[in-house]
């Protein structure tokens, strides 16, 4: 044997040969962004195409680094999801910011498993996720927080933790006795708008759906905590056991934001915890002019934030942060005898990430947040969210000032509903929600422009979602137009 490494053996690279394979890929991406505007947003994909892709077998002798690139740019590259698009402003899907994309090149490179130990990844975690803390404001003192899959991988942690917290106070165990006993049923607090994915956390930690108490919300979509009293002084009659409010800030409809302080102060009252979904909108908290309406965020127990949303870091990348590190801990702490470290010895390191999450294994997911952090800079974080709020105003004002638009919803963040409602319709919901969602379908597929749409007082509303680093004004025009022109011609056919 020699010491020499096998630089042959598949799927090993000739260092040249990945300097310009490499290469060749940043070329592509870079004449890629730089022309995206000028595509169109989307383009449905034929028939053909995706049986191609779907049906492609694998082959048995390796192909060429450079003909895999060639089938990329061929075949995938024209049918991106769109979101890269100045003119894209479905559900809440950021462009990634260049750096982000970077530093998703170089996570890759050297591949860690950022579950623990002591490497640069643990600490530019630790790093990154302290910086959003500050910039949302959330205590950073004893709390403990984590980067996930996104805000759905957040909220089941935060409802776990927020399970195994109500089950102490109660006297007893749920790691260990699970749900397998009589006990009052738990129940969590839910705007009618509240996000599904708390929905879906209840349902995967055993409370089900039942365990969801839906509490009415003002006109604009947000959490009544008068009716939070009342239903947790009901549920406590009847027996059950309230145990977390799940509270939005920014809901993925129209971007309420509950009244956090009102819920906070029923929460300590009640010893109920609050977390508060601020997947989208949590970020909004970092601009000093809407920090009062995030009032009571930094009393949450827990936090759900996407970086990958308003900060435009690349999927996926979410976060949970938790008040109480130590409970976070106790809630997930697994340690397995081959997995036993010790701080300053060997690998040890801090306390190991694993032991604050569901994953073994994690990614490397810090470094896009935290290069894409520090080429904001919180001045660059809060001019982002500045510019997407005064466009989506922007944007509403366009909508007010056409006759045949209707707008459906305040603009609380950056998300501006409406539908296409010429004067021979108006009134008649059943036909505006067909033509609106034909109207929705065609300008997705035309290309022009992308929104999607969401149900407010069981009306079909178009949705437009200003999430975009490079979005302007005159890309709010072109969407304007492209809903006004489809809509004339759909309601004339
Ligand atoms: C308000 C809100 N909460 C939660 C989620 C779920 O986040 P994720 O898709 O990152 O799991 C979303 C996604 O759009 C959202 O907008």
């Amino acid at each position: 044997m020699t010491g020499r490494p096998d630089k042959s053996a598949p799927p090993a690279l000739d260092p040249e040969h990945f300097r310009r394979l490499a290469h060749e890929a940043v070329d592509l991406v870079a004449d890629y962004l730089a022309g995206i505007d000028a595509a169109p947003v989307f383009q449905p994909m034929s028939p053909a195409e995706r049986a191609a892709l779907m049906q492609e077998p694998l082959g048995s002798a390796g192909v060429a680094p450079e003909a895999v690139l060639e089938r990329f740019r061929s075949a995938v590259l024209p049918h991106a999801m769109g979101n890269g698009h100045p003119r894209f402003f479905g559900w809440v899907n950021s462009p990634p910011a260049p750096i982000g994309v970077v530093a998703d090149f170089l996570a890759a490179a050297l591949n860690p498993s950022c579950a623990g130990g002591d490497h640069a990844a643990i600490y530019v975690e630790r790093a990154a996720v302290r910086w959003l803390m500050e910039l949302i404001g959330f205590p950073t003192e004893g709390s403990m927080g984590l980067l996930v899959s996104g805000a759905s991988a957040a909220t089941l942690i935060a409802l776990a933790a927020a399970r195994h917290r109500a089950a102490l106070q109660d006297g007893w165990n749920v790691r260990a006795e699970g749900l397998q006993h009589a006990r009052p049923a738990l129940r969590i607090y839910v705007s009618p708008d509240g996000h599904s994915c708390i929905q879906k956390a209840a349902e995967v930690l055993g409370l089900g759906v039942q365990a969801i108490h839906r509490i009415a919300a003002d006109e604009r979509h947000r959490m009544d905590v008068g009716s939070l009293r009342a239903a947790v002084a009901a549920d406590r009659a009847a027996g059950k056991r309230p145990f977390c409010v799940a509270a939005s800030a920014g809901t993925v409809g129209t971007g309420a934001i509950d009244p956090l302080d009102g819920l906070a102060d029923v929460c300590s009252a009640e010893r109920l915890w609050l977390h508060v979904d601020g997947a989208y909108g949590a970020v909004g908290a970092a601009l000093p002019s809407q920090r009062a309406r995030y009032a009571g965020l930094a009393r949450a127990d827990s936090v759900a934030l996407d970086p990958h949303k308003w900060l435009s870091v690349p999927v996926e990348c979410g976060a949970v942060l938790v008040r109480d590190g130590r409970l976070l801990r106790e809630a997930f702490s697994l340690v397995p005898d081959y997995l036993r470290t010790e701080a300053d010895r060997g690998f040890g390191g801090l306390p190991w990430y694993s032991e604050y999450g569901i994953q073994q294994t994690r990614g490397f997911r810090a470094l896009k947040l935290w290069m894409t952090l520090q080429h904001l800079g919180r001045d660059g974080v809060r001019d982002l969210v500045a510019r997407h709020l005064s466009l989506a105003q922007r944007l509403a004002g366009l909508v007010d000032a056409a006759p045949d638009l209707e707008r459906l919803a305040e603009v609380e963040l950056s998300i501006v509903c409406f539908r296409y409602a010429p004067a021979g319709l108006r009134g008649n919901d059943r036909a505006l929600d067909a033509l609106n969602k034909r109207v929705m379908e065609e300008v997705q597929a035309s290309g022009a422009a992308f929104l999607t749409q969401t149900t407010l007082r069981d009306r079909f509303a178009l949705r437009a979602c200003v999430l975009h680093y490079a979005t302007t004004e005159s890309d709010l025009a072109a969407l304007v137009d492209a809903v006004r022109e489809t809509g004339a011609r759909l309601a004339a056919g």
